[in-house]
């Protein structure tokens, strides 16, 4: 069967190696990315529409919110991802706040704000630190944490349009993806992300400089919590079809949705391929067609973590065309190097993007995985590449160095 993935990032390549190793399956990508061309083939974004694969995955946001679901529904062709109305609730923060309200689904509290004088009257009511966001769709700049009355002054200043302004929740972050059909619902395992740039969560946010899943960061009964109160009364109002990523703050209230995204992660895609023991093609199309029912998705009991290796200077402006060498050398440590903003250059390999590779590496504990992981990033080099140094560190912390997973 013909299957085409929509994107060219590292989740997509994710996607592309773990759809690939399942048989029968040839992978196409509109329009991938080098490393997605190693186990499929890739074409220009626009030949997307005129192809008729048996199932077509979608991995950014950005067509989802456009509607490519609705448009390929109404070709008849099976598709995962949600219509353009769910989608929604990544498009527009509005929508999200007044849905989780309206729905009794746990988040921060919360105003809508039009204008500066609006603003500040959220800012006395909800106190320092408060966050503002952006309504629409902003690749992860669209949120700023203001710590004191500069950084809201100065974030008022450059994030445009109607703001939400919220209450500042303290907790562990968990990313919690499941695949729906509409009605019921696959989970994933739960992951962690790290935003902030450099190490300690210090600096700007950026699209995520990489990720850890490991079954431990959630009990079960938080697991459940999530489901009862957060994913099925949410895959239950709007018909949810795809996957549904719950952004999550653990509070000592419970579960608060922070985001909805309506797509898998990135970086989390890459250590969940990692993990995943499971063929996944049978799943996506029982999401497809509506037969998610008495679906499970099988983990290997090993802890994955992806560490992304990034441009210099991003989150803010960075070169390009920096030519990329290691990735055999860092392969053959056991490791897996997925592609995200890579091009084929007239030398080889250069960097196209920000978050140039995703090193990822399982263990059979969260701290054999992470050494992987470092273990073979060392054999990577570009000009200016930067990278944290504590990825899956917190989930180290919690299990005070006990082997887990087994
Ligand atoms: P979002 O794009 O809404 O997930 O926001 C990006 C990041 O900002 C999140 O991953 C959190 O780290 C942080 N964040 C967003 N909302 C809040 C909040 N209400 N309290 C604390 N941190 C938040
Ligand atoms: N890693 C966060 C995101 O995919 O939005």
């Amino acid at each position: 069967m013909r299957i085409l993935i929509i994107g060219g990032g590292g989740r997509e390549h994710a996607l592309a190696w773990k759809l690939a190793q399942s048989p029968k399956v040839q992978i196409l990508a509109a329009p991938g990315n080098p490393g997605i061309a190693r186990v499929g083939t890739c074409l220009p974004a626009d030949r997307a529409q005129n192809l008729e694969a048996d199932l077509t995955v979608v991995g950014p946001e950005a067509p989802l919110v456009d509607g490519i679901v609705d448009s390929f529904r109404a070709r008849g062709l099976a598709i995962v991802g949600p219509n353009r109305e769910a989608a929604q609730l990544e498009g527009s923060k509005i929508f999200a706040k007044n849905f989780l309200t309206q729905r009794q689904i746990p988040t921060a509290e919360f105003v809508t704000v039009e204008n500066a004088g609006e603003a500040r009257r959220a800012l006395d009511r909800f106190g320092l630190p408060v966050v503002l966001k952006a309504d629409g769709l902003a690749a992860g700049k669209g949120v700023v944490i203001a710590q004191d009355r500069d950084e809201f002054e100065a974030a008022l200043a450059t994030l445009k349009g109607r703001l939400v302004i919220e209450e500042f929740l303290r907790g562990e972050e968990v990313s919690f993806i499941a695949l729906c059909d509409g009605r019921d619902v696959v989970p994933l395992a739960p992951t962690q992300d790290h935003k902030a740039v450099f190490d300690g969560d210090a600096g700007p946010n950026t699209g995520g400089m990489g990720a850890y899943c490991d079954s431990a960061i959630l009990s079960e009964a938080q697991t459940h919590a999530i489901l009862d109160r957060i994913i099925y009364p949410t895959v239950e109002a709007t018909a949810f079809t795809g996957f549904l990523y719950a952004g999550l703050m653990m509070t000592t209230d419970g579960p608060k949705v922070l985001e909805f995204n309506v797509r898998l992660g990135d970086p989390e895609t890459q250590p969940l391929m990692h993990r995943m023991a499971s063929d996944f093609v049978p799943a996506l199309q029982a999401a497809a067609h509506g037969e998610l029912r008495g679906v499970k998705l099988e983990w290997r009991p090993a802890p994955s973590v992806c560490v992304v290796l990034a441009s210099g200077g991003y989150p803010g402006a960075f070169p390009t065309g920096k030519p990329i060498t290691g990735i055999e050398a860092a392969e053959a440590t056991g490791a897996t190097v997925f592609q995200a903003g890579t091009r084929s250059g007239p030398e080889g390999l250069e960097t196209s993007g920000g978050r140039v590779l995703g090193v990822t590496a399982r263990g059979e504990n969260l701290a054999a995985a992470i050494d992987g992981a470092y273990r073979a990033l060392r054999e990577i080099h570009f000009d200016g590449m930067h990278y944290r140094r504590d990825i899956g560190r917190k989930g180290l912390e919690r299990y005070n160095g006990k082997t887990v997973g087994t």
